[in-house]
């Protein structure tokens, strides 16, 4: 691992009983069915090589936010079930994360087998990162291993509180994950361009500004650039608007300047009437947004300009979809950014469930070097920030 953390291969795990903190949080429809399987499917080689190895292994994670209540809707049944598909073997299912039952079924484990603990979250001591839930986990197993990437911006018990009880180590899928962020942030080769978009300009101020100062263009689109037109004292009609967020957007332009970056804003825009698949829409330049409409995606021009600097690039991180891509009649601006992602001769990395969704849409996940299973968790890691979940594991 690039950050000089243990993995599984660094320790001996025969006839131990490993418990592996894993991101099984993935989408579900009204009837319960897994609608995008891709966070399991990540998990497969870390859980594959630990049972060839000859361990027994205890999964866990959580699914939704249940805020320490028993939601019987987000039981992790539909894990267990795609698990065992996935694994061709029968993974058993708890029916809590802890107490006797589960201890019991814990000591009954043999090597080879698994079994997944309920929801962590249906206990609010695993939020709370509460130390006594954690002890109990660890109790469980001999070795504590974290793959769940997606979940390691979080300092909660059984990413962090678990790892003072037991050693700690990394999963494949963590340890890939920030593999490719850090080679990337710390070496990428150049031209480097990152695509950021998204609804709100809150939730990637940091990105921006981290990112900066490593790139060569940073393209911008999403509902978030309507806050830095605005920050530029143009009109942007019934647009998204986050006014507390102008200064520091304003301020993102002096820096790109004084650093001589190349911020690249969208040039056009498409305006609707109304946020629905039946409004009328138009193409302005961002300088001619009317009143009464507001921007949903990115215009024409913008997409030739942001094609052609993604042509020209080596290394290209995309975050955040260019436009209310849930309509389809929004949705052409970030399509033809994913395809051209998905096109170019380039390192590529894609993260953020809305651009991650895009891919699969458009089917491209085969045409991108690495698609990042976490959303919060690869926007921290891209604003530069330690992730607590992996500091606490053992230095190689
Ligand atoms: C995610 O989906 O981003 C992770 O599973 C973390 O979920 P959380 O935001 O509910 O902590």
């Amino acid at each position: 691992m690039d950050i000089n953390k243990k993995t599984v291969k660094d320790i001996d795990l025969e006839n131990k009983k490993v418990i592996m903190r894993a991101d099984f949080n993935v989408p579900l429809d009204d009837n319960g069915n897994i609608t995008d399987d891709t966070r399991i499917r990540a998990a497969i080689p870390t859980i594959k090589y630990i049972l060839e190895n000859k361990a027994s292994l205890i999964l866990m994670s959580h699914l939704g936010r249940p805020k320490g209540v028993v939601k019987e809707e987000m039981r992790l049944t539909p894990v267990g079930k795609r698990l065992s598909e996935l694994l061709g073997i029968q993974v058993k299912k708890t029916d809590d994360c802890i107490g006797d039952d589960v201890k019991s079924q814990v000591s009954s484990l043999k090597s080879g087998e698994v079994l997944l603990l309920e929801n962590l979250r249906f206990h609010k001591e695993e939020t709370d990162n509460d130390e006594e839930f954690a002890k109990k986990l660890a109790s469980f197993a001999d070795i504590y291993v974290n793959d769940a990437f997606g979940t390691a911006h979080r300092a909660h018990a059984s990413t962090v509180g678990i790892a003072k009880f037991i050693p700690a180590v990394s999963g494949f899928l963590l340890e890939k994950e920030i593999y490719f962020l850090n080679t990337i942030l710390k070496n990428p080769e150049r031209p480097f361009v990152v695509v950021l978009g998204g609804a709100k300009i809150s939730t990637k101020m940091g990105v921006v500004t981290n990112l900066l100062e490593k790139v060569d263009s940073m393209l911008i689109g999403g509902g978030m650039i309507f806050t830095f037109l605005k920050s530029r004292g143009i009109n942007i009609g019934k647009s998204i608007l986050e006014p507390e967020k102008e200064v520091e957007a304003f301020e993102i332009f002096k820096k790109a300047k004084n650093e001589e970056k190349e911020l690249i804003m969208p040039v056009d825009v498409i305006v609707a009437d109304e946020i629905s698949e039946n409004a009328k829409t138009k193409t302005v330049d961002v300088n001619q947004i009317p009143d009464d409409m507001s921007g949903v995606d990115i215009g024409p021009k913008t997409i030739k300009l942001f094609k052609k600097k993604l042509q020209e690039a080596k290394t290209i991180i995309w975050n955040g979809p260019m436009g209310i891509f849930e309509i389809d009649k929004f949705a052409h601006g970030t399509e033809e950014i994913a395809k051209t992602v998905g096109s170019v001769k380039a390192t590529t990395v894609v993260g953020g469930g809305d651009s991650v969704a895009a891919i699969m849409k458009f089917k491209l996940s085969d045409k991108i070097t690495h698609i990042s299973t976490g959303g919060g968790a690869s926007l921290e890691f891209l604003e530069g920030k330690v992730l607590p979940g992996v500091e606490v594991l053992e230095d190689a």
